[in-house]
C-alpha cells in the first residue's frame, strides 16, 4: 500500500492483504514480494529450518488480514522483512483485534534494522483496527525477547510442546493502544 523511503538509502515497502488475498493496486508489490527470491534466501540464512514451519506463498493465500514490511537497500537487496497477520476472523471481533507475528527477520543483526520494521508494522496494525500483537519465540533467543520488550512487549509465559522438537515458546504481548 505505501512505498516510503525512510533513511539514507533504506526503502520500506508496505503490503496489506486481505481475506481473498492481495488487491488491486497492491497486486504489483504483493507479486513482487512474494516472488522475490533474495527474500526468501535472507530468511533461510537467518532461519536454516525455515521449510519446517513457514509457508511463503502463504502469505498471499490466507483468509485473514495481513501485513507485510519489507527493507531493502539502494540495490533492492532486502535487509530485513516482517509480516504479521489477524489471529482468526473466526474467532470474531476478538480475533481480528488480535494479530500475531509470522515471521521476523534482520539480515544483520544490531544496525536497526528490525527496530525501524516492528515499529511501521505496529503503526500499520493499528491503522487496520488491530489493538493487541503477540510475538513468540524460542526461549534460547534471549537477545529477540529482549529486542521485543524494547519495542513494548511483555512476557506472557512459556507454553511447552510449542515448536518441533519440542521446543517451549515464549510468548510475548504488546499493548498497542500504549505502545504506538
Ligand atoms: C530479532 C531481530 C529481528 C532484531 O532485529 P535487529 O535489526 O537486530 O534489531 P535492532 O538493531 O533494531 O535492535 C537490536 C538491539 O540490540 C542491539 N545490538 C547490538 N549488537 C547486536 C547484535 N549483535 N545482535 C542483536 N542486537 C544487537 C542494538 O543496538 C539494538 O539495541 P538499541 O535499540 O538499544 O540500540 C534480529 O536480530 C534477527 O533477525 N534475529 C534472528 C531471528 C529472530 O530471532 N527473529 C525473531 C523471532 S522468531
Amino acid at each position: 500500500m505505501v512505498l516510503a523511503s525512510s533513511e539514507a538509502n533504506l526503502h520500506l515497502k508496505v503490503l496489506n492483504s486481505e481475506g481473498d488475498g492481495v488487491k488491486n493496486s497492491e497486486g504489483l508489490l504483493a507479486l513482487q514480494i512474494l516472488m522475490n527470491r533474495p527474500i526468501q534466501k535472507m530468511l533461510l540464512e537467518v532461519f536454516p529450518d525455515l521449510g519446517s514451519w513457514f509457508d511463503f506463498a502463504a502469505i498471499g493465500k490466507i483468509s485473514e488480514r495481513g501485513v507485510a514490511v519489507l527493507m531493502e537497500d539502494d540495490q533492492a537487496h532486502p535487509l530485513g522483512f516482517v509480516h504479521a497477520r489477524q489471529e482468526g476472523i473466526i474467532n470474531g471481533p476478538e480475533g481480528k483485534e488480535k494479530w500475531l507475528f509470522s515471521i521476523l527477520a534482520a539480515a544483520e543483526k544490531g544496525k536497526g534494522v528490525g527496530g525501524i520494521l516492528v515499529e511501521t508494522l505496529k503503526k500499520e496494525i493499528v491503522s487496520h483496527g488491530g489493538k493487541f500483537l503477540f510475538a513468540r519465540t524460542d526461549p534460547s533467543r534471549t537477545d529477540t525477547i529482549a529486542f521485543y520488550m524494547k519495542h513494548g512487549f511483555e512476557i506472557d509465559g512459556v507454553v511447552g510442546h510449542y515448536y518441533y522438537g519440542p521446543t517451549p515458546a515464549v510468548w510475548m504481548w504488546c499493548d498497542l493502544e500504549k505502545n504506538v
